[in-house]
């Protein structure tokens, strides 16, 4: 199948507006996967994600607002350094944890007293969700959305990724927002700024695109790595993210292993860097992949899914340089293989 490039027309956006408004399911895009979209302040709303992905009720969901939305409808406080990195990186693919206004229904956030914000960059989510906040008698709207995939499997970054996710829903069950392909490619960076009132400072849940050294820049201090107090993420369980044929890192180091495991034969496939050879090219597949980050997570969910239909019994992927600004990349990769552990 084939995505369309073009930007939804101005009816699409209001049918969109108005099925998310009474309760029902939308998927639509965003600069960095595609979300499954339903009113944050409709519990029964919710609970229809949580049944199509086939997610346990208890992880908590991002909200999703519009540009200029008034925060303290969603939360008691907007500590410092949460402003601050709201005024550097949103609209964007950014993730704050902020203390829940109890007004907001828990269903939202899996019963935790904190609630997770986005302000998405992407024009057809912002235009999704400005008129959503218009249809809304409060003026201000939400949207939770995970990523619109069944539970544990890769992100999509094509609106036909979503389509087949959810081929067992029709359109009256799950509208779906088309647009072009996901530009970042992987999930937004979350940061758990919801403790500070307990000097606790930012917590860095999931790496992404915003990179720790970026957010460094903006508050002064790296985030921390998550400590048992930390709010749970589901992305965060070791084997997440991961494609259905088994997938396996390897490195110079363990080259060895992977020649032994080509030569006993079947279908596999080797995705690397194009400077690393050391296989016999007749037994597999090979795919060269590219060498910056950033074009790395664009294409990562798409190649994962391109590898799924491709009948191997094994993937086997490089290792990425162990560098700061892989550190998103390496994240997704080392969940996919954990799942095959
Ligand atoms: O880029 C993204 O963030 C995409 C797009 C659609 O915006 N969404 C996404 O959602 O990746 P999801 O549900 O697949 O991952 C959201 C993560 C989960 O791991 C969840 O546990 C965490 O955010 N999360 C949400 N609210 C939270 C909260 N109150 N406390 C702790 N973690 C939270
Ligand atoms: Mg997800």
């Amino acid at each position: 199948m084939t995505d369309t490039p073009s930007s939804p027309s101005e009816q699409q956006i209001e049918q969109a507006a108005r099925v998310l408004a009474q309760g029902g399911l939308v998927a639509f895009p965003t600069e960095t996967v595609y979300g499954l979209g339903a009113d944050a302040e409709n519990p029964a709303a919710v609970q229809l994600i949580y049944k199509a992905k086939g997610r346990p009720a208890n992880h908590p969901l991002i909200v999703h607002v519009a540009p200029g939305a008034d925060l303290r409808y969603w939360v008691t406080d907007i500590p410092p350094v949460a402003q601050q990195l709201m005024d550097a990186f949103w609209p964007g693919p950014l993730t704050l944890i902020l203390p829940r206004n109890p007004a907001i229904p828990d269903t939202v956030s899996g019963g935790q007293s904190s609630i997770g914000i986005r302000c998405p960059s992407h024009p057809v989510a912002q235009a999704l969700l400005k008129r959503m906040a218009e249809l809304k008698p409060s003026g201000q709207a939400g949207v939770a959305a995970p990523s619109a995939n069944k539970f544990g499997q890769v992100s999509p970054t094509a609106a036909s990724h979503v389509r087949d996710e959810f081929a067992d829903m029709s359109a009256e069950e799950l509208l779906i927002v088309e647009a072009g392909p996901s530009e970042v490619g992987i999930e937004s960076t979350i940061v758990d700024v919801s403790r500070t009132h307990q000097g606790v400072g930012a917590v860095l849940l999931r790496p992404g695109h915003i990179s720790a050294a970026m957010i460094a820049e903006v508050i002064g201090y790296e985030p921390a790595s998550p400590d048992q107090q930390a709010p749970q993420v589901s992305g965060s369980l070791k084997a997440h993210y991961a494609p259905r044929t088994p997938l396996s890192l390897f490195d110079e180091g363990n080259a060895p292993a992977v020649q032994a495991a080509l030569a006993k034969g079947g279908k596999q496939a080797i995705v690397a860097f194009a400077s690393l050879p050391p296989f016999s090219a007749d037994v597999h597949d090979w795919y060269v992949c590219s060498p910056d980050a950033q074009l790395y997570a664009q294409d990562l969910y798409a190649m994962l899914r391109r590898l799924d239909q491709g009948q191997y019994q094994h993937i086997w992927v490089q290792r990425c340089p162990d560098t700061p600004d892989w550190q998103a990349v390496n994240d997704r990769l080392g969940r996919a293989a954990a799942a095959f552990e």
